[in-house]
């Protein structure tokens, strides 16, 4: 695959002093307490940090899904935050893939609609959004399951058509959250490797949260989420 994407001068995500505070009752749980990170075009990095540390909803703030209490997200020089949820939406589809832990495949939808998806949310044909989606579900091998539905998937198939949903746009950044945490050692390797291969052919970055330090190890940089602030790992 050639990348024909022009990639601006800007950093691809841009977190500046990050706050996110929950109330709870009387008293306010402050889970992040000023994350700073740039990710350049192209860089892979992994997240790190105990169950509770913050890791999710450090990646919801950078894909736009949840708020700052203070601070800002820049996504290719633009802020995410502060806009009306309408022009949230259209950054993020423009930019952004997002991986969960659990597939969030639509249930009733057939593995090359879901893959389709994002294409169609932005106006694609039918057609045109359809054959993207079969090309990208051969290459991720599941050339044979175009018209499986999720519940006719297996954990590792259903992980690699989430895969191919969050890359079908080619976005410039993926966000993972613990993309194989739900799968055992073969098919996570599998899912990550083709993760990898994906994000390298189509120059993305990739934030991948993880708490499996040899996923860690892959990847250019990797950062510990602690106490709520953001230190790179030496
Ligand atoms: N919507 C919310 N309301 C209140 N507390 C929350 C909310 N979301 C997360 N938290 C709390 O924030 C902390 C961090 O959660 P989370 O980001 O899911 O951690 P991690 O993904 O690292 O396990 C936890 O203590 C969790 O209970
Ligand atoms: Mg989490």
């Amino acid at each position: 695959m050639t990348d024909s994407v022009t990639r601006p001068a800007h950093p691809v995500l841009d977190c500046r002093n990050v706050v996110r505070r929950f109330r709870e009752g009387a008293s306010t749980l402050e889970v992040l307490r000023g994350v700073n990170l740039t990710v350049q075009p192209a860089e892979r990095l992994a997240i790190i940090g105990s169950s509770g540390s913050g890791k999710t909803t450090l990646l919801q703030i950078m894909g736009g899904l949840d708020e700052p209490s203070e601070g800002e997200v820049l996504v290719n020089g633009e802020p995410m935050h502060g806009t009306d949820e309408s022009a949230k939406g259209d950054l993020r589809n423009r930019y952004i893939g997002f991986v969960y832990q659990f597939h969030h495949l639509l249930p009733e939808f057939t593995a090359e609609e879901n893959v389709a998806m994002p294409l169609l949310i932005r106006r694609e044909s039918k057609a045109e959004a359809l054959q993207s989606a079969r090309a990208l579900l051969d290459r991720v091998g599941l050339g044979e399951r175009l018209t499986h539905k999720p519940g006719e998937l297996s954990g590792g198939e259903r992980q690699r058509a989430a895969v191919a949903r969050a890359l079908i746009t080619r976005p410039q950044l993926v966000l993972a959250d613990e993309p194989t945490g739900n799968l055992d050692s073969g098919n996570g390797e599998h899912v990550l490797r083709l993760m990898l291969e994906l994000n390298q052919e189509l120059q993305t970055s990739l934030v991948i949260v993880t708490h499996d330090h040899s996923i860690a190890k892959r990847m250019d940089r990797i950062f510990v989420l602690e106490d709520g602030v953001l230190r790179q790992s030496v």
